[in-house]
């Protein structure tokens, strides 16, 4: 039952911050005050879709919702999904000059894209393996990618992306690593299997439990952290230090530091950090 003639609904600071509560225990975003409006808009979709009036009935619809499911759809539709293919070069330059050579040895490399929204960045990252390792059939390698959000998923799983997505891709590898797949209403382009192949792609909400094992050898989480407070973010590097091997990199977003943040990494370059490689590079 879809009803169209709900165009906006009132938001009042109790439901607000109902919401927002929830959705801070929930996955850690904090939906500050300045967030009101957005929230207003980005839900009354919600309310829209299950024919709801006011956001009372929202909260109690949320509230009787014993399969979970609204409270994926919510959090949804309030996650800011924004990404694209190689964005922050710097990293992807970083990970091929200086991370893949030291894992050359051992022929095997882990990766995590934690937050990876619609795939770009995972994509981005099977493509610079591809590129930098001659003999990568002869690698154990593979690349998680985790998000909270079903609806990124999906899409990422799909792999076809409009150009405006792909306009850091440099031309040859646009050619090499990509299929033109529709050219209107506008150009779209599909992920070419040997990239596909080495992501694998699955839902985790960073603040739950984390069913693997690791280690791994590399980690993205960039411009997720943004959402979370202090505490969680201190929690979140914290369980990334655990879950890295020895010499293991983490690489954070642009706008994102562990400045006031207490952590055993070792800093490399801006967004970039390291995990020592023994006790004693730790104690130095
Ligand atoms: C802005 S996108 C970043 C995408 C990519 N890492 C990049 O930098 O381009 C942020 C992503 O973090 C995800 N996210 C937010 N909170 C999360 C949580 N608690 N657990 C897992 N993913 C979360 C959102 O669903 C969204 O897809």
């Amino acid at each position: 039952m879809e009803h169209q003639t709900l165009l906006s609904a009132e938001l009042t600071e109790a439901q607000f911050n109902a919401i927002s509560s929830l959705v801070k225990s929930l996955a850690g975003i904090n939906l500050t005050e300045t967030k009101k409006e957005l929230v207003r808009a980005r839900l009354t979709k919600r309310l829209r879709k299950l024919g709801l009036a006011t956001f009372d009935d929202y909260v109690e619809y949320l509230q009787n919702d014993t399969t979970g499911s609204e409270l994926v759809a919510m959090l949804d539709v309030l996650s800011t999904n924004t990404t694209y293919f190689f964005r922050e070069a710097k990293h992807f330059e970083w990970l091929r000059q200086d991370v893949l050579p030291r894992l050359t040895a051992r022929r095997r490399v882990r990766i995590w894209s934690a937050g990876c929204s619609s795939g770009e960045e995972p994509y981005s990252i099977a493509i610079v393996l591809l590129e930098a390792i001659p003999d990568l059939a002869d690698w154990d390698a593979a690349i998680l990618a985790t998000d909270l959000s079903t609806e990124v998923l999906a899409r990422a799983r799909k792999a076809i992306y409009p150009a405006s997505r792909l306009r850091e891709v440099p031309p040859m590898l646009l050619g090499r690593h990509f299929t033109l797949v529709a050219t209107k209403p506008e150009r779209t382009y599909r992920v070419n299997d040997p990239v596909r192949r080495l992501v694998h792609f699955a839902r985790l909400n960073l603040m739950g439990q984390w069913p693997m094992k690791g280690p791994f050898d590399v980690i993205f989480c960039r411009n997720v952290m943004i959402y979370f407070d202090r505490p969680t973010r201190q929690d979140l590097i914290a369980r990334f230090h655990s879950i890295l091997a020895p010499g293991g990199t983490l690489f954070i977003g642009h706008s994102e530091s562990l400045t006031g943040i207490s952590h055993s990494f070792r800093y490399v370059l801006p967004t970039v950090y390291r995990k020592p490689a023994t006790g004693q590079e730790a104690a130095q």
